[in-house]
Parts: C-alpha cells; sequence; structure tokens
C-alpha cells in the first residue's frame, strides 16, 4: 500500500516512520511536515534524521505549513524536549528537504495516482491537509483512507482537561478533515493510553542488536519522563505509532463507525472531538473510532519490525 506520512517529529513519530521503512506492506512516498510538537523547521529536519536512520534518504520529506489555520502555534516541548527528538542524539542530516511544499506534494501524490490508491497517515496537527483539500477538492474522492493519531473519547484530553494535542492545535483544520467525507480511521488516546511504555518492553527494544532498536528506547524513554509522571503508570503513552500497526495488523484494534465532529467555538472546549458512540444523532458515520488494541502483540509487532534494520 502506498502512503504518505504527515508528522511533527517528535520521538514517536519517528517511530512511526521506522516502522513503515522496516514493512514491506508499504510502500511510502514521502513524508510531509507541519508545526506542531515542534516549529515545522525542527520538524524538518528530524523527518531527515530519520530518513538516514532508516537508510531511506531517497525518499523525499517536503516542509510544510508554519502555523496553524486561523490559530497561534502550540508546541509541546515539555513533552518531546527542545529539539523534539531529545533522549537520542541523532547527527545532523546531510540530505536536504525538497524543494516542492508539503501541500503541493500532497496534491500532486494523489492527483497522480490512481483514486483511492494513497493512503495518508496524520500524525501531527492537519494543516497541510485541510490547505491541500481546500485548494483541490478532488482529494476528497481520491484519497483512498487517512489513518490518524488524534482525538479522545473516555481519556478526554492531554494538552487540555477536554482536547488532545493534534486536534487541539489546529481544530479548524480538523474539522475541514473530518467531515470532507473522506474514509478516516482515528486512534484517539482511548487507545495510546493503554500501550504503556514500560520498562520491560524498552529494555526488550534497547536489546535489538542494531542501531536503530537502542535509539527508539532512548527516545521513548525521554518521553516517558514527563508522561508516565503525569498518569502514574510504568512507561508513558505510545501515541503515533498505532497508525502504522493498523495498517499492517487491522484486527490487533477494536472499535466502532460513529460520527466525530471537533469543537471550534468554545475555549473551554476548543478541539474537544465529540464522539457519538451510542449512535444518538443521524449525523454520518465519518469515522472508524478505535477503542482497545492488543498491546502485547502490537509491542511484538514494533520488536520484530525493528530488528529487521
Ligand atoms: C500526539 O501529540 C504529540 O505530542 C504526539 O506526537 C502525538 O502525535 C499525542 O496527543
Ligand atoms: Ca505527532
Amino acid at each position: 500500500m502506498k502512503i504518505i506520512i504527515d508528522t511533527d517529529p517528535g520521538q514517536d513519530d519517528a517511530l512511526t516512520i521506522l516502522l513503515a521503512l522496516a514493512s514491506p506492506e508499504i510502500e511510502l512516498l514521502g513524508v510531509t511536515t507541519v508545526s506542531g510538537n515542534v516549529d515545522v523547521d525542527q520538524a524538518t529536519i528530524n523527518a531527515l534524521k530519520t530518513m538516514e536512520l532508516g537508510g531511506r534518504p531517497d525518499i523525499p520529506v517536503c516542509r510544510g505549513a508554519e502555523r496553524p489555520l486561523l490559530r497561534a502555534p502550540v508546541n509541546a516541548t515539555h513533552v518531546h524536549g527542545r529539539t523534539g527528538f531529545e533522549g537520542a542524539d541523532l547527527p545532523d542530516p546531510v540530505t536536504m528537504a525538497s524543494s516542492e511544499h508539503a501541500v503541493d506534494f500532497l496534491i500532486r501524490s494523489v492527483m497522480e495516482n490512481p483514486v483511492g490508491a494513497i493512503t495518508i497517515c496524520a500524525i501531527g496537527p492537519m494543516t497541510n491537509l485541510a490547505l491541500a483539500l481546500s485548494r483541490e477538492p478532488a482529494l476528497r474522492t481520491r484519497i483512498g483512507r487517512i489513518v490518524t493519531m488524534s482525538g479522545a473519547f473516555s481519556e478526554v484530553g492531554n494538552i487540555t482537561p477536554s482536547a488532545e494535542f493534534n486536534i487541539y492545535v489546529d481544530p479548524h483544520a480538523a474539522a475541514i478533515v473530518l467531515e470532507s467525507g473522506i474514509p478516516i480511521t482515528m486512534l484517539p488516546l482511548d487507545v495510546t493510553h493503554t500501550l504503556h511504555t514500560s520498562a520491560a518492553r524498552m529494555a526488550r527494544l534497547a536489546a535489538i542488536p542494531n542501531r536503530v532498536g537502542p535509539v527508539v528506547a532512548d527516545w521513548l524513554r525521554f518521553e516517558k519522563r514527563f508522561e508516565a509522571n503525569k498518569y502514574g503508570t510504568d512507561g508513558g503513552p505510545l501515541h503515533d505509532p498505532n497508525t502504522v500497526l493498523w495498517l499492517l495488523k487491522p484486527d490487533l484494534y477494536r472499535g466502532r463507525q460513529v460520527n466525530v465532529r471537533v469543537e471550534t467555538g468554545s475555549e473551554l472546549t476548543m478541539g474537544m472531538t465529540v464522539v457519538d458512540w451510542w449512535g444518538i444523532s443521524n449525523l454520518p458515520k465519518n469515522v472508524l473510532f478505535l477503542r482497545t488494541c492488543d498491546v502485547d502483540a502490537a509491542y511484538d509487532l514494533i520488536a520484530e519490525r525493528l530488528a529487521r534494520f
């Protein structure tokens, strides 16, 4: 399957890219960057470093939106560190970003490929995607699926009491994407908060006899410092990699096709995902909203894929 990863790396974003690179089922056409965890310049450097770590500097990295559609940028350096990659230092990239803007790359790739051929893996704020959809409405019928780590139902919020980070940073973009009619799979906090980066799981990744496993373990151990303290668990959550894991093995996850909308009006609940889990409205069931994961099997898959580098 052909995918494009739209991302704001971030340690967990980098693991997502690496899992895609390690998976023969996936053809990664390109990586597009966006302002989120860190600003878009740092996100682009981090994406380039990840492609070099994964041995695929030939795959294009395209710099995207510098700021959300309407709101001021918000970052998450309190979770990911100043560079977004704290925990494991990687050499400065020798590869340059593509001269093509992320939005142009998204539009061109989708228009040049057969209808439905491309899946977008959206693991940052959805600014680039919303801009692409606004500029080229044909994308609505040509993108096969969007698989996104974002949103929450019972876990509610991680950047405010009511909102998940990726949606909160650009709620207007998320609303455009959710209303686009494109098939969407959402991996929300309900799932990601169950994949604890426990000491034993990190030790297993660190013991993989190549360069990638130990780097990933060090990255996730850094992220955990903030998140595990916050949630009081052995290890922090694991967010973005669930998108690629779902593409590889959808049976690991359970959920329902439901209506999901985004709050864009209230400052108190800005970016909240309103999930019609009980089918109370007659609104279109626009999202496959996943709630649970076979966590041990997910970590087995991560370890197996990282061992391939
Ligand atoms: C999301 O926010 C970022 O900090 C992570 O990379 C993930 O995409 C989790 O809310
Ligand atoms: Ca991310």
